[in-house]
């Protein structure tokens, strides 16, 4: 993933900026009290949040304003321009949100400010259990709390780990760019905080929609009132000869990552099964480790069927530059 720049550019947004300097639905990046600001002008308003994003810190003010919020340009995540509310996966965390104060024909940015409602606590329904702590479960689990809802909520994690950032397992993180400490999506202390109970390495055997009851792997019921689903995806297995072999793995989990690591601190080559986005990335994340990579995959272009045969060639050369062989 990219890296984010921490040096302030543009104007002291302190010190003011004029305002008929600003055009109409486009943004500015400046920086006050410290901190990069982001102010975005629509019609006559004039908004102020923080310029980066809290995912993994993409420059806000090249992304797009879509009526009250912005895009991020790098991976989509959408921000409430009034308030600075991370509204849209992937970031999971607010922006700051930022005073504007107009006299005259400047705009001052004055300080931070808190400008999101309260939301009205609720207690209906009874409880609820998501089955699943992936970036979605989680996400879920606190847009309940966010939401006002007061009741109990239950997090299950057939996985050891609670929700963590999957996407980077085969990124920075595989090619030895990205510390442990950047994976969870939330700190340990998020869960007791939000009061959000969470069960790893527990499986969801069973649902009982009458009895509104799911059965756990260690044979417990547990009750709901609501239950939601977000169970993800699994790779595809390979149904041949030698796929269950030690020096063979899979990538989904951070358990997966880790093994694959491990195993290329000792290994000369590596073959890559799978010549789409994830494959990739794990080819180029290996020859940062250097170690010699093959991709294997059915088409004759990596991602020719996602991008066409001129953009798969193109990726092709760029991974062969890198002394990738498919
Ligand atoms: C290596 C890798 C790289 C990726 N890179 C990108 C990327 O760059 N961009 C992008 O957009 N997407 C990427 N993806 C895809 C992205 O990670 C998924 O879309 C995302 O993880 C889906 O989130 P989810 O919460 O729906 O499901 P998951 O992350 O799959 O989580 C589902 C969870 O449910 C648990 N579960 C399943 N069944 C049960 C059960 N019966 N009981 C209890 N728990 C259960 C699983 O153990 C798992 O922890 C990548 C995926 C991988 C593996
Ligand atoms: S850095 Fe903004 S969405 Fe990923």
């Amino acid at each position: 993933m990219a890296e984010a720049s921490n040096e302030l550019e543009g104007p002291d947004l302190e010190k003011g900026y004029k305002i008929g300097e600003l055009v109409d639905r486009t943004m500015l990046l400046g920086y006050a009290f410290g901190e990069p600001v982001l102010v975005a002008k629509r019609g006559a308003e004039l908004f102020a949040i923080g310029a980066t994003c809290t995912h993994y810190g993409g420059p806000l003010v090249k992304g797009l304003i879509v009526d009250h919020t912005v895009r991020c340009p790098w991976h989509h995540a959408c921000f409430d321009l009034r308030t600075g509310e991370a509204i849209a996966a992937p970031a999971l965390n607010d922006t700051s949100c930022w005073k504007i104060q107009k006299r005259g024909e400047r705009f001052y940015v004055t300080g931070k400010t808190d400008n999101k409602q309260a939301r009205k606590s609720r207690s209906s329904p009874a409880s609820v259990v998501i089955v699943g702590a992936g970036a979605a479960g989680g996400a879920a689990a606190e847009m309940l709390r966010r939401e006002g809802y007061a009741g109990p909520v239950t997090l299950i994690s057939a996985d050891e780990f609670l929700p963590y950032d999957r996407p980077n397992l085969s990124k920075d993180y595989l090619a030895g760019t990205a510390p442990e400490e950047w994976i969870p999506l939330w700190p340990p202390d998020f869960y007791r905080e939000q009061k959000i109970d969470t069960l790893t390495r527990t499986e969801v055997k069973a649902i009982d929609p009458k009895r509104k009851e799911v059965t756990l792997s260690d044979r417990r019921s547990l009750y709901y009132g609501a239950l939601l689903l977000a169970t993800g995806a699994e790779p595809v297995r390979l149904a041949i000869p030698g796929n269950d072999l030690p020096h063979v793995c899979y990538l989904r989990t951070l358990a997966d990552s880790r093994r694959i690591i491990d195993k290329a601190k000792n290994a000369k080559r590596a073959v890559v099964i799978g010549a789409s986005f994830i494959g990739l990335e794990v080819a180029a994340s290996l020859r940062e480790r250097k170690v010699e990579v093959a991709v294997v995959g059915k088409d004759p272009q990596p991602l020719e069927k996602i991008l066409g045969r001129e953009l798969g060639n193109l990726i092709r050369e760029t991974h062969e530059a890198h002394d990738v062989r498919f």
